[in-house]
């Protein structure tokens, strides 16, 4: 049967095979979550079974944790691994400097963890993930379940010191409900427009007791491999690294 693929998919599936495909034996692999990085985990399973490719991966979610085990990849704990090769994930933006929002699938906080504990992180995105200014997608950020209305409004306050353009911040909802992370955490989404100046905001919010971790990663990714709908791939490295 002839896969009829949308073109934003077929721009996320030449992203995520592009790097699946520079997987070698022996590695240790970080597996983001999210539709982008679910075509990575399919690639690296196809090439478990068709090349015997032999890699151990950490799952960044238990959807993750679910689809590689599926795939045939061997799924193995951040504390087996110790410390990883690569991580190949999705992103919801990347500016120039490769700086990141992630978070829109909720898996943020494992998502940081596993990319800051793996030599390189790689991430695979369509083109419409690049901004030159971080922050018309609504920034996630994982909080504790106690006492998360204060710790809202300790958000918002905070905020009204910062370089944004919007200062709402709305819970995210699974139905009626909060949405939960694996964690067992909420997650605020905030509508800010543009972040001015990501470094102060990320510090900032990091301060506020009841803030697990925000979805900007900076300094974080290596290399983005941008993907079209016609299978190209344009790499962006950073300047003074990835390749
Ligand atoms: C999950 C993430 C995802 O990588 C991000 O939301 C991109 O997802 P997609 O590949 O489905 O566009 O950060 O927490």
């Amino acid at each position: 049967m002839t896969e009829e693929l949308s073109p934003i998919d077929r721009a996320k599936r030449a992203a995520a095979r592009c790097a699946a495909d520079e997987i070698e034996n022996g590695m240790r692999v970080g597996l983001g979550t999210g539709s982008t990085a679910a075509w990575m985990v399919r690639r690296l399973g196809e090439r478990v079974h068709d090349e015997g490719l032999r890699i151990r991966g950490v799952p960044t979610s238990t959807r993750t944790a679910d689809l590689a085990r599926e795939a045939g990849i061997e799924v193995i704990t951040l504390d087996e691994a110790t410390w990883l090769d690569v991580t190949i994930d999705g992103a919801d933006e990347f500016d120039p400097g490769l700086d990141l929002i992630k978070g829109g699938g909720g898996a943020l906080l494992r998502e940081k963890i596993v990319a800051t504990a793996s030599d390189r992180m790689i991430v695979i995105a369509d083109a419409a993930k690049a901004v030159t200014t971080l922050g018309a997608f609504a920034l996630p950020v994982e909080i504790v379940p106690f006492g998360w209305q204060t710790t809202r409004r300790l958000v918002v306050e905070l905020l009204g010191g910062m370089d944004v353009q919007g200062r709402d911040a709305t819970l995210r909802e699974a139905g009626a409900r909060p949405f939960v992370t694996d964690e067992g955490h909420y997650i605020l989404d905030l509508h800010l427009g543009r972040i001015g100046d990501p470094q102060a905001l990320s510090l900032a919010l990091n301060q506020v007791p009841g803030v697990v971790e925000s979805g900007l990663f900076l300094n974080i990714c290596d290399l983005v491999i941008v993907g079209f709908e016609d299978g190209r791939v344009e790499r962006r490295a950073r300047a003074t690294g990835g390749n």
